[in-house]
C-alpha cells in the first residue's frame, strides 16, 4: 500500500472514496464549513433529515457532485453519539468501511481523519483504530472455487485530510495495519484445510516468518522429539503419517536472555480425537484446531514489525490426531518431556497432551512467564459462547494486566476458577500421576487445568479459544471462519509489558 504522505485538502484529494464520521451534531466538527462549502450545503440538512445516517456503525454513501471535486464518493460512517463512542464501536464501524471498500472493489482512499475524532479519542488514535478496523474488514476468504472470478484488489493508496502532523497519522496507520495484517495472516492458517496445512507446513511457515524478521528458529522433528522424550506429543502423533513438529521463535529485545515471555500454542492441525473419535458433524471444522498456534505466530508477526523492548519465545507443538493400527489408545500409560505420567481416559483431549511438552520446552528455553493459548475443549463453549475466551491463572497480577490488554485489544477474555479440588481429579490414577480426561463437568477447567501441571510456580494464564477462534457467520470485523483471535491482545500484552519495563528503568 501506498500511503501519500502529503496533507491532503477536500480540493486537492485525489480518491475513489472519501470516508467521513458523521455525528447528530455534525457542525461542531472542526472544518465541516469547509467540507460542505466544497462539497454542497445540502449535506448538513441531509443528516439532520437522516437521508444520511449519523446511527453508530450505519454507512451511507453518496456520488459527489462538486464539478471540480476529484473524489468519486463519498461513505459516510455513523458514530451515534460521539461521547459516548468507544474504540471497540470505532474499530467495527471501521471493519464495515472495509467491508465496503472491499465490495466496491476501492483502490484509493482518502480518510477525513479528524471527523473522526471525539472528546476520548484523539487523531493518532483514531489512525490507528481506523486502519486496523478497516484491515480486518477488507479480509476475504479466497477459497478453492474453480469457478470464482474473485479478482485480487488491494487498496494502494491512501491520503489524509486532518490537522494534525501527518507523520504522526502515517505512524498510526501503520501500527493499525500491521495488526490487522497479522491477525489476518493467522485467519487464513486458521482456514487452511488439514490437507493443505500438516505439521510440517506449518513449520515451514513458521520459518518464513522468523527469516523475515530476523528471529531465531528452531524446529524440532519426530526423531528428535524421541531423542528429548517428548511422549506426550509423540502419544497424539502416533497415528498420523505426518511428523510432528516442535517449533520455538526466540525474540532476544535485550542483551541478557531474562525476563522472558513464553508464548505456547495448540497446533493441531487435524483433530479426528483419536480412538475416542468423534461424531460426523464434531469432525467438520477440526481443520482449525491450530488456531492457538496461528495465535501466536500472528503475535510473533507484529512483535516482529514493531520490536518492543521484551523477550519473547513462542513454542508451538503442533501434529494431527488421527486413527491407526499404531495410534495411541485409551488405558494407555505415557510419559511426558517433564517426566510426569498421564493415563491416557480419551484420546480427543489431545491438545493437553501436546501442550504438556510444549509448556515444558518453553520453560527449558527460559520462559519465566507462561501464556498458553489453544482450541481445547467444548467445555469453553458450554460455558462461555462463542464470543469469549475463557481464561485459568495461578497468577492472579500477571492476569490483571493481560485482562487490561485484552480489553484495549477489544477481544472479551473471562476467567474460570481453578480449585484444589479441581487438581486432585487431574491426578486422580491408580496407576500414573496424571489422568487427562477427569469428566466432563466442566471440563474446560480440566483441560486447562491439565497443562496447569506442567507450570509449576511459573506465573501462567492459560486461554480457551475453542469458541472464539472460528465463526459460523460474518462480523462486523471479518467474514466467517477463523478470527485471528488473541493475536491482537497477546501482542498488545507484550507492548504494554516493554513499555511498562522501559518507564522503570
Ligand atoms: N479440539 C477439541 C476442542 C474443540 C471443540 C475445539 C470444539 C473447537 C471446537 C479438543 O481436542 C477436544 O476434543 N476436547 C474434548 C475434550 C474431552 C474429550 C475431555 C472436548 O471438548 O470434548
Ligand atoms: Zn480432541
Ligand atoms: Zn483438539
Amino acid at each position: 500500500m501506498n500511503i501519500i504522505s502529503e496533507k491532503q485538502s477536500f480540493q486537492s484529494a485525489s480518491a475513489e472514496v472519501l470516508v467521513v464520521g458523521v455525528s447528530k451534531h455534525q457542525e461542531q466538527v472542526a472544518g465541516w464549513s469547509d467540507f460542505v462549502g466544497f462539497f454542497g450545503n445540502p449535506i448538513t440538512e441531509w443528516i439532520k433529515e437522516g437521508d444520511i445516517a449519523s446511527e453508530l456503525k450505519r454507512l451511507t454513501k453518496i456520488p459527489t457532485f462538486a464539478p471540480s471535486a476529484k473524489i468519486k464518493r463519498i461513505l459516510f460512517v455513523g458514530l451515534g453519539d460521539r461521547k459516548k463512542l468507544n474504540p471497540e464501536d470505532l474499530r467495527e464501524a471501521f471493519g464495515l468501511v472495509g467491508k465496503e471498500l472491499h465490495k466496491l472493489k476501492t483502490t484509493s482512499v482518502t480518510l477525513w481523519v479528524d471527523s473522526f475524532v471525539t472528546p476520548e479519542m484523539e487523531p493518532t488514535e483514531v489512525a490507528i483504530i481506523a486502519a486496523e478496523g478497516a484491515g480486518l474488514g477488507y479480509y476475504s476468504v479466497k477459497g478453492y472455487k474453480t469457478t470464482s472470478n474473485a479478482i485480487d484488489v488491494k487498496v494502494e493508496e491512501v491520503s489524509f485530510i486532518t490537522a494534525t502532523d501527518i507523520e504522526e497519522i502515517i505512524a498510526g496507520i501503520e501500527v493499525g495495519q500491521v495488526y490487522a495484517n497479522a491477525v489476518n495472516e493467522a485467519r487464513t492458517l486458521v482456514n487452511l484445510p488439514g490437507n493443505m496445512l500438516t505439521s510440517t507446513k506449518l513449520a515451514d511457515y513458521a520459518e518464513k516468518l522468523a527469516e523475515q524478521y530476523d528471529f531465531d528458529i528452531e524446529i524440532l522433528n519426530k526423531a528428535q522429539l524421541e531423542e528429548l522424550g517428548m511422549g506426550a506429543i509423540l502419544a497424539v502423533n502416533k497415528g498420523s503419517v505426518e511428523e510432528p513438529r516442535v517449533i520455538s521463535i526466540k525474540y532476544q529485545a535485550t542483551d541478557k536472555w531474562e525476563d522472558v515471555i513464553g508464548l505456547v500454542g495448540k497446533g493441531v492441525t487435524f483433530d479426528t480425537g483419536g480412538y475416542s473419535i468423534k461424531t460426523k458433524t464434531g469432525l467438520v471444522g477440526m481443520k482449525g484446531d491450530m488456531g492457538g498456534a496461528a495465535a501466536v505466530l500472528g503475535a510473533m508477526q507484529i512483535i516482529g514489525k514493531l520490536r518492543p523492548n521484551k523477550n519473547v519465545i513462542a513454542v508451538i507443538g503442533s501434529t494431527d490426531n488421527m486413527i491407526s493400527g499404531e495410534a495411541f489408545k485409551p488405558d494407555d500409560v505415557i510419559t511426558t518431556y517433564s517426566g510426569k505420567t498421564v493415563e491416557i481416559l480419551n484420546t480427543d483431549a489431545e491438545g493437553r497432551l501436546v501442550l504438556a511438552d510444549a509448556v515444558t520446552y518453553a520453560k527449558q528455553q527460559g520462559a519465566n512467564y507462561l501464556i498458553d493459548v489453544a482450541t481445547l475443549t467444548g467445555g469453553v463453549i458450554t460455558a462461555l459462547g462463542y464470543d469469549k475466551t475463557g481464561a485459568l491463572t495461578n497468577n492472579e497480577s500477571f492476569f490483571e494486566s493481560f485482562l487490561e490488554a485484552s480489553a484495549e485489544a477489544g477481544e472479551f477474555v473471562w476467567r474460570l476458577p481453578l480449585t484444589e479440588n479441581d487438581k486432585k481429579r487431574i491426578r486422580k490414577s491408580d496407576v500414573a500421576d496424571l489422568n487427562n480426561a477427569p469428566g466432563s463437568d466442566g471440563h474446560m477447567i480440566f483441560g486447562g487445568g491439565f497443562v496447569g501441571e506442567f507450570v509449576d510456580n511459573t506465573p501462567w494464564i492459560h486461554l480457551d479459544i475453542a469458541g472464539t477462534s472460528d465463526t459460523n457467520s460474518a462480523h462486523d470485523l471479518g467474514p466467517k471462519g477463523g478470527t485471528g483471535v488473541m493475536v491482537r491482545t497477546l501482542a498488545t500484552f507484550i507492548e504494554r509489558l516493554a513499555e511498562e519495563g522501559e518507564e522503570e528503568n
